[in-house]
């Protein structure tokens, strides 16, 4: 049994077609029929171009959005059929990190009070000296010295900032951590840091992670296996070194054509 599984998912979102009292809509068919497993301790990589459907998709598996059909199915449980309350009570398992942790991160908090906070939604009974002895535990697991936890957001760097969020992210003991473009706001010298963290993460911790990019070589970098995304539907899924080598579909190999060389993989 898989750790997550996304069957036969479709997320179509209606649009309006002409004017402000038209009554014809158009269907944006934004994920159309997705289905795919993650097995626990993997990162599955989910490529495709800007547009493709990646955040929809990401969305609709952490119950922000209604699917319009298909189910999620976590530890095998079926979140679909979940009450808003339980899906709140649900969702401390998979937490997300974005592309711009400056847009995620709030900016007049700092990083004690936003990490406090994430702490809490789990843990309320900690204490105040118990939650700054996990506060410095979860800046040094994120590689951030633990004297600028007083500092606000735009008192650091790109690169900091994402720490931040990602340490926010780990504060609830999530089981399934979904990233969103989570290094294509960085320089590309500050991307294979962020990488390397978070694929010692998952190892360390034993968290299981969907890892979702535009960016094939970013993908390679840190995946174990490989999704790639067309127009809402999964064209083609493997082993990452595999689908990398050997791709099988026509839009695998334009994305592979177009992959710079900039991240090496050692
Ligand atoms: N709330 C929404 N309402 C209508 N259309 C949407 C909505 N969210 C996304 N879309 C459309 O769905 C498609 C997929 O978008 P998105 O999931 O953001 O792609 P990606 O993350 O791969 O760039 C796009 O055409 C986008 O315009
Ligand atoms: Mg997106």
């Amino acid at each position: 049994m898989p750790f997550l599984e996304i069957k036969n998912i479709k997320t179509h979102f209606k649009k309006k077609r002409g004017g402000l009292f038209s009554r014809t809509f158009d269907t944006v068919k934004a994920v159309d029929g997705v289905s795919i497993a993650i097995e626990k301790g993997e990162i599955l990589g989910l490529v495709g171009e800007s547009g493709c459907g990646k955040s929809t998709l990401s969305r609709t598996i952490m119950q922000l959005i209604t699917p319009t059909q298909g189910e999620v199915i976590l530890e095998n449980e079926n979140l679909t059929s979940l009450n808003a309350e339980q899906v709140r009570q649900r969702r401390l398992d998979f937490q997300m990190i974005f592309q711009d942790p400056y847009a995620s991160l709030n900016p007049r908090m700092t990083v004690w009070s936003t990490l406090k906070e994430a702490l809490t939604t789990r843990h309320g009974e900690l204490n105040h000296e118990e939650l700054e002895k996990a506060v410095i535990t979860l800046m040094e697991r994120v590689g951030l010295d633990h004297k600028f936890m007083r500092k606000y957001p735009h008192e650091f760097s790109g690169g900091q900032r994402q720490r931040i969020a990602i340490a926010r992210a780990l504060a609830p003991e999530p089981k399934l951590i979904i990233a969103d473009e989570p290094v294509s706001a960085l320089d590309v010298s500050i991307q294979s840091q962020i990488l390397n963290l978070l694929k010692d993460l998952v190892n360390d911790l034993g968290l299981t992670m969907l890892f979702i990019s535009h960016d094939l070589s970013v993908v390679r970098y840190i995946a174990d296996r490989i999704a790639v995304m067309y127009y809402g539907k999964i064209v083609e899924t493997g082993e990452a070194e595999s689908l990398m080598e050997n791709p099988q579909h026509q839009y695998t190999k334009e994305l592979l054509e177009s992959v710079p060389k900039v991240l090496s993989t050692d």
